[in-house]
């Protein structure tokens, strides 16, 4: 591969004229930065973003703030992002705020005084003020799997609505007519739009909602097992639970397994997630999948977009599609047995 030397000698020109055409620090003659531009471009040579961040003096860290170390969704969302970040030559610092909005902030503001090149972050809420201080100190940012309420943050999204949507209309095509929604806080767009997907299915069904059939919990299974038996101990219990997240779709499945209850015979479920043990034949789990290694591979790419081109200034927000996986857990209790 063509070095920055060869583009120099190609061109006729220093490396230090090469450096300057491809790092924008100082002026150029049109005449020469095109010698440059189409030397490069004969070689095949592509300036090392990395070597181009050193020399101008600038970061070659990116900080990943995630909202739950513990929750096995999060560690395909890194991978996705710590490829792109790799390939770019630079690397990733990672901090976990656990869901906690205190703790979120603390780190944005190490971030800060780190100095790193850009963020990547799953906030805690939509509403927050603590993004302010990277924009103050001009670092990129774009929020991934969750959105903040502001008219600057790019972010990249699955569709929750839709998900949540057509897994709740999947039991309901199936014969379940009063299903038990388990959502996230409602203060993330992944609690709340997850919870509007589930009340649109009901009302595109002709179902009147239930409000004693909806509980908001914290994405953690304790809260999934804890408000699945609420569900369950209500004079009329649902016949279906549609549970919005892995861990708590888990918590729910250990409050059913508690109390002998079978799946799909006494309670259909639909999870929000794939899980590595959701198609054990055991459970064999519908759940609505989302691309996570692709989420965090495309939040990565849309911030190096932003590093090289500083002055884009329109929001962008990329919305992936989510994939509803029909296993036996939602089957209709009218169909044979497998
Ligand atoms: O389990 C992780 C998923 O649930 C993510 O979408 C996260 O935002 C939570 O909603």
């Amino acid at each position: 591969m063509a070095n920055i030397q060869d583009v120099a000698k190609r061109a006729g020109v220093s490396i230090s004229t090469v450096s300057r055409v491809f790092n924008g620090t100082a002026t150029v003659s049109a005449e020469i930065a095109l010698r440059v531009r189409n030397a490069a471009q004969e070689l095949q040579y592509q300036p090392s973003r990395a070597a181009r961040a050193l020399r101008a003096n600038r970061s070659t860290i990116i900080g990943l703030l995630i909202s739950d170390i513990q929750n096995p969704f999060f560690s395909s969302l890194i991978r996705g992002v710590e490829d792109v970040v790799q390939s770019s030559g630079y690397s990733l610092i990672l901090c976990n705020s656990d869901e906690n909005p205190d703790k979120e902030r603390q780190y944005v503001e190490v971030l800060c005084a780190e100095r790193v090149a850009g963020i990547i972050i799953v906030p805690t809420r939509e509403h927050q003020r603590s993004l302010r201080l990277f924009r103050d100190r001009e670092i990129p940012v774009v929020a991934v799997d969750r959105r903040v309420k502001d008219h600057s943050t790019d972010a990249v999204l699955v569709d929750n609505v839709r998900g949540a949507r057509e897994g709740v209309a999947h039991l309901i095509a199936n014969g379940y007519q009063r299903i038990g929604v388990i959502t996230g806080p409602v203060s993330t767009t992944t609690g709340r739009e997850r919870l509007l997907g589930y009340r649109q299915a009901l009302e595109q069904a002709g179902i009147v909602h239930d409000p004693l059939l909806e509980r908001c919990g914290s994405f953690k299974e304790h809260s999934g097992q804890q408000l699945a038996d609420e569900l369950l101990d209500l004079e009329e219990p649902p016949d279906a639970l549609f549970v919005c997240n892995n861990l708590m779709t888990l918590g729910a499945l250990e409050a059913l397994h508690m109390r002998g209850r079978r799946v799909p015979e006494d309670m259909a479920v639909v999870g929000f997630d794939e899980m590595p043990w959701a198609a054990l034949s055991s459970i064999s789990l519908t759940t609505v999948t989302q691309p996570v290694y692709e989420l965090g591979s495309t939040a990565a790419l849309r911030l190096f977009q932003r590093l090289k081109s500083p002055n884009i200034f329109t929001r962008q927000e990329i919305v992936l599609a989510p994939m509803l996986c029909v296993r036996g857990s939602s089957r209709s209790r009218s169909a044979p047995m497998p």
